[in-house]
């Protein structure tokens, strides 16, 4: 759990925290581009979606949608959601492929009920523990974003929350309140032992009592069965030759049409387009 001197709940509202600025920093900071990126990578896979079929997913707490962009790149649909108009104004400059909405998750999730396949939310959810204004109330705040977010699920869908709790209260509140609110499943840590790399991740499931997934590098489990089991998970993302789906060519090509579409600058597609380089010794 983060040093509390810096952690940003500390500095204020996030629609303040998170403004013009800091959104631009956050956002060209590729070290936070790699992180986010990576921590929706896990979150995605603990979502267990359908393997068939593009899914349509909300991302609470979206910010600039780096996020956004990994959900894009699997081929889903999405719409994401943010307190901070200064955060959506990078994603819409940067031209991101889901939709967006100004709101705050401590007032509910304002959608149909059953609209969503999943959810998923990347370092967001641990600020509706701090009371921004007189009339907040974590706990409620916490019960209303959790109980509609329930509703706008569907039957036997998950939310995957990747957060950064201060301390230990924290996470219980957060847990009892999701409980509260009809959800079952649990926490899932990421290498639990490592001060750096240690993540949390609460997996929410909807009308069903799944098996709540494995950590990674859990030190009950040796190092290589947890290895093990996270390869074997992400073999959904090869085809029936065994080939990586994500190296495949269309997908490279469907790729860098999407990013020549948001204005960048992207190789011309060749008949060496994706192929298999030797590696350099
Ligand atoms: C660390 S950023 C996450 C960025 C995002 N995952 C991405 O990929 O760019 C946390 C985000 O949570 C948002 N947030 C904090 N409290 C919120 C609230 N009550 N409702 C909606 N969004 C909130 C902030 O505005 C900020 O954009």
């Amino acid at each position: 759990m983060a040093a509390s001197g810096k952690r940003p709940e500390h500095r204020g509202p996030p629609e303040l925290f998170y403004d013009e600025a800091e959104a631009r920093k956050y956002t060209h900071n590729s070290r936070m581009v790699e992180i986010q990126s990576q921590m929706t990578e896990r979150a995605v896979e603990l979502l267990g979606l359908a393997e068939d079929r593009p899914c349509f997913l909300l991302d609470v707490g979206c910010g600039s949608c780096l996020s956004g962009d990994y959900l894009s790149e699997e081929g889903h649909c999405w719409v994401g959601l943010d307190i901070s108009s200064a955060m959506l104004d990078v994603a819409l400059e940067r031209e991101v492929e889901g939709d967006l909405m100004l709101a705050d998750m401590g007032q509910g999730i304002p959608f149909r009920p059953g609209m969503f396949d999943g959810c998923i939310s990347i370092s967001a959810v641990q600020w509706l523990c701090s009371a921004d204004k007189k009339t907040h109330s974590p706990p409620r705040r916490l019960h209303r974003f959790f109980s509609t977010l329930y509703t706008a699920l569907a039957h036997g869908a998950r939310a995957v929350l990747q957060l950064y709790p201060e301390n230990a209260q924290q996470l219980e509140l957060i847990t009892t309140q999701a409980m509260k609110a009809g959800f079952t499943g649990g926490l899932v840590v990421d290498f639990p032992n490592s001060a750096k790399a240690k993540k949390f991740f609460l997996c929410l499931f909807v009308g069903t009592s799944g098996t709540l997934p494995k950590g990674l590098g859990a030190e009950c489990a040796g190092e290589e069965a947890v290895q093990a089991k996270f390869t074997s998970e992400r073999m959904r993302f090869r085809n029936a030759k065994g080939r990586s789906v994500k190296k495949s060519r269309d997908w490279v090509l469907e790729k860098k049409e999407r990013r020549r579409r948001q204005g960048k600058e992207v190789r011309a597609d060749t008949k060496y387009t994706s192929r298999k380089r030797r590696p350099h010794f």
